[in-house]
């Protein structure tokens, strides 16, 4: 698994050209294109900027010596490489797994070209009968917001750190990881309905806003492709 996240995470850094704002996403695929970027940065004397997705990744790139950029000083990102959780055949995703869901849909938006990169497993018919949606709730909300997914037929939990802390997120925020039986059906229409709940800050759907998918396997195989025609 992690010499195909390796794979992946790495193929995806030659993407970047000289000059770009790069939106840098979070989790232990898109460490390795951090890795790769730095060691572009250093031996081909590439510029570029980064905006990072979460503290965890403006820390580690920091230490890594990739230049910066703050939300406020970018208009529009030129591309942005982020990982998923699961990506179904449309490229339509749950994010979220590490936390990090709000600011990767911020950037995201932003941005020209979404690449994700994965390894196989993350590919999925359906999204979300393996992995729960995470959905980021102000914490005052919470039991509010539980009950509205609750009628929206999902079993939640609230996502806990180290047993027994409620985790917060980089934006303070709580997070309710949702099943739904037998995965979710109409991930615009739930998207959409989870929007409308007042409490609710986003949820880790991300519908329509990759472009390019860089999946590996276990071998290091990498295979690349663009978002299909909707
Ligand atoms: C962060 O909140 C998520 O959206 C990540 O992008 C996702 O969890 C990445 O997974 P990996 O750590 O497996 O790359």
């Amino acid at each position: 698994m992690s010499r195909a996240k390796e794979a992946a995470g790495r193929a995806a850094a030659e993407h970047i050209r000289d000059g770009m704002t790069v939106g840098l996403g979070t989790g232990s695929t898109v460490r390795f294109t951090l890795e790769r970027l730095a060691e572009r940065i250093r031996v081909e004397r590439l510029v570029v900027r980064g905006v990072p997705t979460s503290l965890d990744t403006e820390h580690k790139a920091r230490a890594l010596g990739i230049p910066l950029a703050l939300l406020e000083e970018v208009e529009t990102i030129d591309l942005t490489i982020d990982g998923a959780d699961e990506i179904d055949a449309r490229f339509d995703m749950i994010k979220g797994g590490g936390g990090a869901l709000l600011r990767e849909k911020v950037v995201a938006a932003l941005t020209k070209r979404e690449l994700i990169v994965v390894d196989r497993s993350k590919m999925v018919e359906r999204l979300g009968v393996r992995f729960p949606l995470p959905v980021e709730v102000v914490p005052f909300a919470r039991a509010a917001v539980a009950r509205r997914i609750g009628a929206l037929g999902a079993a939640w939990t609230v996502r806990m750190r180290d047993g027994n802390e409620v985790a917060r997120t980089d934006n303070g925020n709580e997070i309710l990881d949702c099943r739904f039986p037998g995965g979710i059906a109409d991930a615009a229409a739930l998207e959409r309905a989870l929007d409308e709940i007042p409490g609710v800050v986003e949820s880790g759907l991300f519908i329509g806003l990759a472009h390019t998918l860089v999946v590996a396997d276990d071998d290091g195989r990498v295979e690349q492709r663009p978002r299909p025609a909707r």
